[in-house]
């Protein structure tokens, strides 16, 4: 299995380019399942769970092809199954965003139950409780939703006891083609359910409200393909930003833009980064200093990501001053402190909130991953640690970080993949 070998490093120093959005490229992806004619879709990340979601539309025998850059033509015209498999949707969660497209536009979608995972329970209540009340049966049955709207949705005024992303862009893809008007009310407002939204209008549907958390939805006949490029990655784009200011180092991170990372450039000016913005960059300066702790607590967009925080968790194991994490979306997803500890670090778990005193630079050690972004703190960790860190089941970080050695290594780290 590969592991990534990072030697502690000196400030990052440079430029790179940041990717499209995993996370929107992901409900785009599945919205595709509801036009009639092709779908042209640029700057798609180069990542497992994108080329997951290309295995499992191909399952289904939806038509795609991939030309240079991961220029993706997606041709629904042949999909013949209508079963989202255990096997695929084990290794991604995200596969439960087929659900409310097939449902809409074919009538019926069995998808295997996602379950449990690393971070939490994560239940998809919502999704399912919001597809009934737009007429689908529902069953589970052998660890599968089994869900059926032989005679199509209907329009329905849905309220949603939680923030939830994955929930707010399933009801909103079914939406597009039922039958009548829906309202979505406390939506999740994410850009990436914006760029979902804005790829439904280009593809023919009616939408009103995108951006706040009454979504209005007219449900339309038919959509068509279009051509779409996917927003840039703002988590990417957030990691970097953090990484060179642990490391008080300069970075400038391109084609990208900072009106989707608002919270996270402010608690990057209160460690003491000097930021720039211009249109499709933001570039930060720690000019040689040691950041400031800073605290946070996680809440659903505009508040603080909950994916940016064990990023700030490493940062702040390095800076000056005590700082405070607060985690309120998920459970579980403060496990990277045990790891950061075995570098050095000094922080004190408390339920959901972890208390980080800052020490002036980490020890190496070998770790091990356990979800996507907690990797990414061990990456930043193991570059503000003294020796060679040695990062163990990285499969978790190439599920959401685009060629994340070359990066690094464009911005002057030592960091390699190596297979053991
Ligand atoms: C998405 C993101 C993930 C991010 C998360 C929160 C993708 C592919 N993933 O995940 O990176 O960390 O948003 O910003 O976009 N919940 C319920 N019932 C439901 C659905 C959710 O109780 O039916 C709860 C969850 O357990 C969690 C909270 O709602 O506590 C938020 O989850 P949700 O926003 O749905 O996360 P995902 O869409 O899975």
């Amino acid at each position: 299995m590969d592991k990534l070998l990072i030697s502690g490093c000196g400030p990052l120093d440079g430029d790179i380019r940041i990717s499209g959005s995993k996370n929107a490229a992901l409900p785009i992806l599945a919205a595709a399942i509801l036009a009639e004619t092709p779908v042209n879709l640029s700057n798609l990340p180069h990542l497992k769970d994108v080329t997951t979601m290309l295995a499992l539309l191909r399952s289904m025998g939806v038509g795609i092809t991939i030309a240079e850059n991961m220029l993706v033509e997606i041709d629904i015209s042949s999909m013949n199954e209508f079963e989202a498999p255990y096997d695929l949707v084990r290794t991604m969660r995200a596969s439960i965003l087929v659900l409310g497209p097939m449902l809409a536009r074919f009538g019926k979608a069995d998808v295997s139950f996602p379950g449990g995972c690393a971070i939490g329970s994560r239940p998809v209540d919502i999704h399912l409780k919001g597809l009934e009340s737009m007429g689908a049966h529902i069953e589970v049955d052998g660890g599968y939703i089994r869900a059926t709207a032989p005679n199509g949705l209907k329009g329905a005024h849905i309220f949603m006891d939680v923030v939830t992303v994955g929930g707010t862009e399933n009801l909103l893809m079914a939406a597009t083609l039922a039958k009548g008007k829906t309202i979505l009310e406390n939506a999740a407002r994410e850009p990436e359910i914006v760029d979902l939204a804005n790829f439904l209008v280009a593809m023919g549907a009616k939408i009103e409200g995108i951006g706040t958390d009454r979504l209005t939805i007219e449900g339309v006949a038919h959509l068509k393909g279009c051509h779409y490029r996917v927003m840039p990655d703002r988590i990417e784009t957030g990691t970097y930003l953090v990484a060179a200011a642990a490391s008080r180092g300069r970075i400038t991170v391109r084609d990208t833009h900072a009106d989707i990372l608002e919270a996270v450039i402010m608690k990057l000016e209160e460690a003491g980064a000097k930021i720039t913005l211009g249109d499709d960059w933001i570039a930060l300066d720690m000019e040689g200093k040691r950041p400031k702790a800073v605290n946070l607590k996680t809440a659903p967009y505009p508040a603080f990501p909950t994916d940016m925080q064990s990023q700030f968790t490493a940062m702040n194991a390095v800076a000056e001053g005590t700082g405070t994490v607060v985690e309120t979306i998920f459970e579980n997803r403060l496990i990277q402190v045990h790891e950061l500890n075995r570098m050095g670090a000094q922080i004190k778990l408390e339920g959901n909130t972890c208390i980080i005193t800052g020490v002036e630079r980490l020890k190496a050690a070998p770790v091990m991953a356990s979800d996507l972004r907690a990797s990414a703190s061990l990456v930043i960790a193991g570059l503000v640690a003294d020796g060679d860190t040695l990062v163990d089941r990285i499969y978790h970080i190439d599920r959401g970080y685009e060629c994340i050695e070359e990066k690094f290594q464009a911005l002057g780290a030592t960091i390699r993949r190596v297979a053991q």
